[in-house]
């Protein structure tokens, strides 16, 4: 029976996407740059079985909410249920739909493994431009390193001329968002009345970030990247209802991050996305000075992450 396994990475954004111009086609208001990280994946197994229909599992449970978002995804690929039988199988090594982009490694992983499995019938740009109608995000997945995704919807490798950066990652909360990712940005989009301050500014963000990687700026970079995230979490709070997906732990340990870089203790820059969670960029060197501080601060410790190299790729299982 016809087999395929792909793993993707999951990618954190340093500057981020938050809402869509185009729903149907998924292109964002404004560009986006993540780095694909190695601490967390999805690796996606798809086999063929006799019976016709479609069995999907996820981390070897049923899970009827991701099952209804993968038949959804499958439509793009010749694939009759009631004609042909299908077996995926995905594990997610990270926690799910926690803010720590675990959509986005998952589509990215069934994408590549889907055009695998039913002979490649889409060239990359077209299987990129299909990727993000799962997950937004995952587009980014698709390649290694540092990425950017454009409001034409297309994605581009950045070179990273740092081989020494890490990012922390603070799980303050493993559970399930209360507002998805998508749903939180229509409502923004609706309500805020800073929404079109966010858009432009996420375009100057995206600039300066190039910019700085030319000059291979690390602070800059950092700083670029702190500022963006407070900024879609500004944005989030100035809908109405406000969302709010940072807690109080969320927010002392932002608070204490800035005051120990100000204070010289170590250089290390926070980044959120849609839920509590806290990601520290830094340098290798920094890692065990900031774990120490932590700990000494009662915060869970970091679990530090290199950057993936590979995007979504075939593996053995
Ligand atoms: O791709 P989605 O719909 O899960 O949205 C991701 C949104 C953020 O993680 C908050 C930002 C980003 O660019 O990844």
């Amino acid at each position: 029976m016809k087999r395929v396994c792909v793993k993707a990475p999951i990618n954190i954004a340093l500057v981020k996407y938050w809402g869509k111009h185009d729903e149907v086609n998924v292109l964002p208001f404004n560009p986006s740059i993540s780095l694909s990280l190695d601490l967390y994946e999805t690796k996606t197994i798809l086999q063929a079985k006799e019976a016709p229909g479609l069995e999907f599992t996820l981390n070897e449970q049923s899970d009827p909410k991701s099952e209804g978002k993968v038949r959804q995804f499958l439509s793009f690929f010749p694939f009759d249920e009631t004609q042909q039988g299908l077996v995926i199988r995905s594990y997610n090594t990270g926690p799910t739909a926690a803010g720590l982009a675990s959509s986005a490694s998952a589509f990215a992983a069934l994408a590549v493994a889907c055009n695998q499995f039913f002979g490649e019938p889409y060239d990359f740009d077209t299987l990129a431009s299909i990727t993000k109608k799962g997950s937004g995000s995952a587009i980014r997945s698709l390649l290694g390193g540092c990425v950017e995704w454009d409001t034409q919807g297309r994605i581009h490798a950045l070179d990273w001329p740092f081989d020494d950066v890490v990012l922390g990652v603070v799980v303050l909360v493993a559970g399930r968002k209360d507002i998805g990712s998508t749903e939180g940005m229509k409502h923004t989009i609706q309500t805020a009345p800073s929404y079109l301050t966010w858009v432009e500014k996420a375009h100057q963000d995206a600039l300066a970030f190039k910019a700085a990687l030319a000059d291979q700026d690390f602070t800059k970079i950092g700083h670029i990247s702190e500022a963006n995230a407070l900024a879609m979490h500004a944005v989030c709070e100035d809908a109405n209802p406000p969302i709010q997906y940072l807690n109080k732990q969320s927010r002392a340990l932002i608070q204490g991050i800035q005051s120990a870089r100000k204070q010289g203790l170590f250089e290390a820059y926070c980044t959120m996305d849609a839920g509590p969670n806290i990601k520290l960029l830094h340098r290798a060197k920094d890692s065990i000075r900031l774990n120490e501080w932590l700990k000494t601060q009662g915060f869970p410790l970091a679990q530090i992450s290199r950057i993936a190299e590979k995007g979504a790729h075939r593996c053995e299982d």
